[in-house]
Protein backbone atom coordinates (compact mmCIF):
# COMPACT_ATOMS: atom_id res chain seq x y z
CA UNK A 1 0.00 0.00 0.00
CA UNK A 2 1.47 3.90 -1.22
CA UNK A 3 0.15 6.67 0.52
CA UNK A 4 -0.62 8.80 -2.67
CA UNK A 5 -1.70 12.45 -2.15
CA UNK A 6 -3.28 13.83 -5.44
CA UNK A 7 -3.53 17.61 -5.36
CA UNK A 8 -6.08 18.95 -7.85
CA UNK A 9 -5.42 22.48 -9.21
CA UNK A 10 -9.06 22.74 -10.98
CA UNK A 11 -11.03 25.81 -11.69
CA UNK A 12 -14.14 25.17 -9.30
CA UNK A 13 -16.26 26.25 -12.27
CA UNK A 14 -15.09 24.31 -15.19
CA UNK A 15 -16.37 21.18 -16.05
CA UNK A 16 -13.48 20.17 -17.92
CA UNK A 17 -11.04 19.94 -15.07
CA UNK A 18 -13.74 18.75 -13.04
CA UNK A 19 -14.11 15.82 -15.85
CA UNK A 20 -10.14 15.32 -15.50
CA UNK A 21 -9.64 14.58 -11.98
CA UNK A 22 -13.34 12.89 -11.42
CA UNK A 23 -11.96 10.38 -14.38
CA UNK A 24 -8.63 10.05 -12.54
CA UNK A 25 -9.89 9.66 -9.20
CA UNK A 26 -12.09 6.90 -10.61
CA UNK A 27 -8.56 4.83 -11.64
CA UNK A 28 -6.47 5.34 -8.88
CA UNK A 29 -9.49 4.75 -6.63
CA UNK A 30 -10.23 1.05 -7.67
CA UNK A 31 -6.57 0.00 -7.19
CA UNK A 32 -5.53 -1.56 -4.00
CA UNK A 33 -2.00 -0.96 -3.84
CA UNK A 34 -2.92 2.42 -3.26
CA UNK A 35 -4.36 4.62 -0.11
CA UNK A 36 -5.48 8.49 -1.54
CA UNK A 37 -5.41 11.63 -0.25
CA UNK A 38 -7.26 13.82 -2.31
CA UNK A 39 -5.72 17.47 -1.70
CA UNK A 40 -8.57 20.42 -3.80
CA UNK A 41 -6.75 23.04 -3.87
CA UNK A 42 -10.06 25.26 -3.78
CA UNK A 43 -10.62 23.67 -0.04
CA UNK A 44 -6.88 24.93 1.12
CA UNK A 45 -7.05 28.34 2.12
CA UNK A 46 -3.33 29.30 2.42
CA UNK A 47 -2.65 32.91 2.69
CA UNK A 48 -1.51 33.99 -0.80
CA UNK A 49 2.03 35.72 -0.17
CA UNK A 50 3.72 33.77 2.89
CA UNK A 51 5.36 30.63 1.85
CA UNK A 52 6.08 28.96 5.74
CA UNK A 53 9.63 29.98 6.81
CA UNK A 54 9.29 27.64 9.78
CA UNK A 55 6.62 25.74 11.43
CA UNK A 56 6.29 27.98 14.69
CA UNK A 57 4.99 31.19 12.14
CA UNK A 58 2.80 29.01 9.87
CA UNK A 59 -1.00 29.06 9.74
CA UNK A 60 -3.60 26.47 10.25
CA UNK A 61 -3.85 25.85 6.81
CA UNK A 62 -0.52 25.49 5.86
CA UNK A 63 0.87 23.26 8.74
CA UNK A 64 -2.56 20.80 7.81
CA UNK A 65 -1.03 21.08 4.10
CA UNK A 66 2.42 19.79 4.84
CA UNK A 67 1.00 16.96 7.01
CA UNK A 68 -0.62 15.93 4.69
CA UNK A 69 2.24 16.16 1.73
CA UNK A 70 4.83 15.28 4.70
CA UNK A 71 2.41 11.54 5.06
CA UNK A 72 2.33 10.63 1.50
CA UNK A 73 4.74 8.53 -0.22
CA UNK A 74 4.48 9.73 -3.67
CA UNK A 75 2.18 12.75 -5.69
CA UNK A 76 -0.12 12.66 -8.26
CA UNK A 77 -0.90 16.89 -9.71
CA UNK A 78 -3.92 17.15 -11.84
CA UNK A 79 -3.30 20.59 -13.10
CA UNK A 80 -4.43 23.04 -16.26
CA UNK A 81 -2.20 25.47 -18.53
CA UNK A 82 -2.88 28.83 -17.80
CA UNK A 83 -0.93 30.91 -20.55
CA UNK A 84 1.92 28.68 -20.74
CA UNK A 85 1.85 27.89 -17.08
CA UNK A 86 0.51 25.85 -14.31
CA UNK A 87 -2.33 27.86 -12.10
CA UNK A 88 -1.06 30.18 -9.25
CA UNK A 89 -2.87 28.22 -6.71
CA UNK A 90 -0.52 25.33 -7.06
CA UNK A 91 2.72 27.17 -6.86
CA UNK A 92 1.25 28.78 -3.61
CA UNK A 93 0.75 25.17 -2.28
CA UNK A 94 3.95 23.76 -3.21
CA UNK A 95 6.11 26.93 -2.07
CA UNK A 96 3.69 26.25 1.25
CA UNK A 97 5.89 23.17 1.81
CA UNK A 98 9.61 22.46 2.14
CA UNK A 99 10.84 19.29 3.62
CA UNK A 100 8.10 17.17 3.40
CA UNK A 101 8.14 16.82 -0.80
CA UNK A 102 11.93 15.51 -0.03
CA UNK A 103 12.96 11.98 -1.47
CA UNK A 104 9.46 11.34 -3.15
CA UNK A 105 7.99 11.20 -6.87
CA UNK A 106 5.57 13.04 -8.59
CA UNK A 107 3.69 12.39 -11.43
CA UNK A 108 1.36 14.66 -13.39
CA UNK A 109 -2.33 14.59 -14.96
CA UNK A 110 -2.43 17.60 -17.29
CA UNK A 111 -4.99 19.19 -19.67
CA UNK A 112 -5.88 22.19 -21.33
CA UNK A 113 -6.29 23.56 -25.62
CA UNK A 114 -3.53 23.13 -27.89
CA UNK A 115 -0.68 21.96 -25.64
CA UNK A 116 -2.97 19.36 -23.00
CA UNK A 117 -0.95 21.18 -20.20
CA UNK A 118 2.35 19.72 -21.41
CA UNK A 119 4.65 23.48 -20.82
CA UNK A 120 2.78 23.70 -17.42
CA UNK A 121 3.89 19.98 -16.51
CA UNK A 122 7.84 20.94 -17.71
CA UNK A 123 7.70 24.15 -15.50
CA UNK A 124 6.69 21.69 -12.52
CA UNK A 125 9.84 19.41 -13.16
CA UNK A 126 11.94 22.59 -12.75
CA UNK A 127 10.39 23.70 -9.97
CA UNK A 128 9.71 20.50 -8.28
CA UNK A 129 13.57 19.85 -8.98
CA UNK A 130 14.08 22.03 -6.02
CA UNK A 131 12.20 20.66 -3.43
CA UNK A 132 14.00 17.34 -4.32
CA UNK A 133 11.14 15.99 -6.08
CA UNK A 134 11.54 12.57 -8.38
CA UNK A 135 9.14 13.46 -11.67
CA UNK A 136 7.45 10.63 -13.45
CA UNK A 137 8.61 10.96 -17.45
CA UNK A 138 5.44 9.75 -18.47
CA UNK A 139 2.17 11.83 -18.09
CA UNK A 140 -1.20 11.70 -18.67
CA UNK A 141 -2.44 14.95 -20.73
CA UNK A 142 -5.89 15.75 -22.50
CA UNK A 143 -5.69 18.10 -26.04
CA UNK A 144 -8.53 20.39 -26.60
CA UNK A 145 -9.77 18.49 -23.11
CA UNK A 146 -13.36 20.15 -24.08
CA UNK A 147 -13.48 18.01 -27.38
CA UNK A 148 -12.16 14.93 -24.46
CA UNK A 149 -15.49 13.70 -22.76
CA UNK A 150 -19.16 12.76 -23.14
CA UNK A 151 -22.05 14.62 -21.54
CA UNK A 152 -22.16 12.41 -18.88
CA UNK A 153 -18.53 13.19 -18.32
CA UNK A 154 -16.73 9.97 -19.67
CA UNK A 155 -13.62 10.39 -21.80
CA UNK A 156 -14.27 9.44 -25.06
CA UNK A 157 -10.85 7.23 -25.78
CA UNK A 158 -11.10 5.26 -22.27
CA UNK A 159 -9.15 2.64 -23.66
CA UNK A 160 -6.14 4.86 -24.39
CA UNK A 161 -6.49 7.34 -21.24
CA UNK A 162 -6.80 4.41 -18.86
CA UNK A 163 -4.07 2.94 -19.98
CA UNK A 164 -1.78 5.91 -19.67
CA UNK A 165 -3.14 6.50 -16.19
CA UNK A 166 -2.15 2.40 -15.13
CA UNK A 167 1.40 3.19 -16.75
CA UNK A 168 1.45 6.59 -14.34
CA UNK A 169 0.44 5.01 -11.19
CA UNK A 170 2.62 1.85 -11.97
CA UNK A 171 6.02 4.01 -12.13
CA UNK A 172 4.70 6.01 -9.48
CA UNK A 173 4.34 2.74 -7.21
CA UNK A 174 7.63 1.82 -8.31
CA UNK A 175 9.74 5.18 -7.29
CA UNK A 176 7.07 5.38 -4.57
CA UNK A 177 7.88 1.80 -2.99
CA UNK A 178 11.54 2.41 -3.64
CA UNK A 179 11.91 5.54 -1.86
CA UNK A 180 10.40 4.70 0.96
CA UNK A 181 12.51 2.25 1.69
CA UNK A 182 15.49 4.12 1.24
CA UNK A 183 14.05 7.16 3.41
CA UNK A 184 13.59 4.34 5.80
CA UNK A 185 17.39 3.04 5.72
CA UNK A 186 18.66 6.23 5.66
CA UNK A 187 17.39 9.49 6.50
CA UNK A 188 17.44 11.58 3.13
CA UNK A 189 18.99 14.83 4.79
CA UNK A 190 18.77 18.26 2.73
C1 LIG B 1 -6.74 32.57 -18.99
C2 LIG B 1 -6.59 31.28 -19.74
C3 LIG B 1 -5.37 30.96 -20.31
C4 LIG B 1 -5.21 29.77 -20.99
N1 LIG B 1 -3.99 29.46 -21.51
C5 LIG B 1 -3.80 28.28 -22.12
C6 LIG B 1 -2.51 27.93 -22.62
O1 LIG B 1 -1.55 28.65 -22.49
N2 LIG B 1 -2.36 26.72 -23.21
C7 LIG B 1 -3.40 25.84 -23.35
O2 LIG B 1 -3.20 24.76 -23.88
N3 LIG B 1 -4.65 26.15 -22.88
C8 LIG B 1 -4.86 27.35 -22.28
N4 LIG B 1 -6.11 27.67 -21.80
C9 LIG B 1 -7.18 26.67 -21.91
C10 LIG B 1 -7.37 25.94 -20.57
O3 LIG B 1 -6.26 25.18 -20.20
C11 LIG B 1 -8.58 25.03 -20.69
O4 LIG B 1 -9.70 25.84 -20.96
C12 LIG B 1 -8.87 24.25 -19.43
O5 LIG B 1 -10.04 23.54 -19.61
C13 LIG B 1 -9.09 25.16 -18.21
O6 LIG B 1 -9.16 24.36 -17.05
P1 LIG B 1 -10.38 24.43 -16.04
O7 LIG B 1 -11.52 23.73 -16.74
O8 LIG B 1 -9.91 23.71 -14.82
O9 LIG B 1 -10.62 25.91 -15.83
C14 LIG B 1 -6.30 28.88 -21.13
C15 LIG B 1 -7.55 29.21 -20.55
C16 LIG B 1 -7.68 30.38 -19.87
C17 LIG B 1 -9.02 30.70 -19.24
Amino acid sequence: MLDVAVITATSPEGRSGANVARWFLGQAERRDDLRLDVIDLNRVPLPPLHPRSSDAVADEATRSLAARIGAADGFVVITPEYNHAYPAALKLAIDAVRREWAAKPAGFVSYGGQSGGLRAVEQLRLVFAELHVVTLRDTVSFHRVETRFDERGEPLDSAGVNGAAKVLLDQLIWWGTALREARAARPYTI
